[in-house]
């Protein structure tokens, strides 16, 4: 499978935001990780539509939107309009609206949909939705702030759904989001992930050369 690097913005100096996106771009990352945080999900409040079509009008980058909200349903729509190439659910936010049919939505706007999973919550719960989705995100923090240490338990979920995967004859890609660090990213790696978010990793520092890195060890 492709391998993918997906640095998040919530680590990038917003007064820089549209430099440092092209920095990430033209050293080698895909993807750009999107962090959507309602203050009720999650305890943190980060930033929604109108960035969304700041960033959109500015790179032609896929946004890998991660809607860390509360009843995603109600604004699949919006975030669609506003320019995301994939939209991500949490499975523990769909309620009054199911996970497959928030899934349903996302098709309808001709995304593509992905649907994530917490630190607490067992692989198996989000075996049913699997053949709806182009990807599952193993969150790897507890949601709601970036710069925490990655949570070693991660992997074996990783390895839990290559298995439900093959079982099933699927193709979904499998990310991983919190705590990646150019230390832990070849046994992430190493256990089936191909789509890979860092937000601290990647914008402390030489963001160029971290993106360099991180390519070089996903691809070794
Ligand atoms: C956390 C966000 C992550 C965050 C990752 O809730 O979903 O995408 O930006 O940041 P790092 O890589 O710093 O853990
Ligand atoms: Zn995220």
């Amino acid at each position: 499978m492709d391998k993918i690097l997906a640095p998040s913005i919530l680590a990038a100096d917003f007064m820089r935001l549209g430099e440092q996106i092209r920095t990430v771009r033209d050293a080698g990352a895909e993807y750009l990780h999107y962090d959507v945080m309602d203050g009720i999900f999650v305890p943190s409040i980060s930033f929604g539509l109108p960035v969304l079509k700041s960033v959109r009008t500015g790179t032609d980058m896929f946004i890998d939107c991660h809607l860390m909200i509360t009843e995603p349903y109600r604004y699949i729509g919006e975030f669609a309009k506003a320019g995301a190439d994939s939209i991500t659910v949490h499975v523990e936010a769909c309620k009054e609206h199911g996970c497959a049919e928030t899934i349903g939505l996302i098709r309808e706007y001709g995304k593509k949909a992905a649907v994530s999973l917490n630190p607490g919550t067992p692989a198996d719960e989000i075996a049913p939705f699997l053949d709806l989705v182009d990807m599952v995100l193993v969150m790897s923090v507890e949601p709601g702030f970036g710069g925490q240490k990655f949570i070693e338990s991660t992997n074996g979920k990783v390895e839990r759904l290559v298995e439900l995967r093959s079982k099933k004859g699927l193709g979904f890609d499998i990310e991983v989001d919190g705590g990646v660090t150019a230390d832990n990213l070849a046994s992430i790696i190493d256990a089936g992930v191909n789509v890979i978010v860092s937000g601290s990793s990647i914008f402390k520092g030489d963001i160029e050369a971290n993106v360099r890195h991180f390519k070089d060890v996903m691809n070794r």
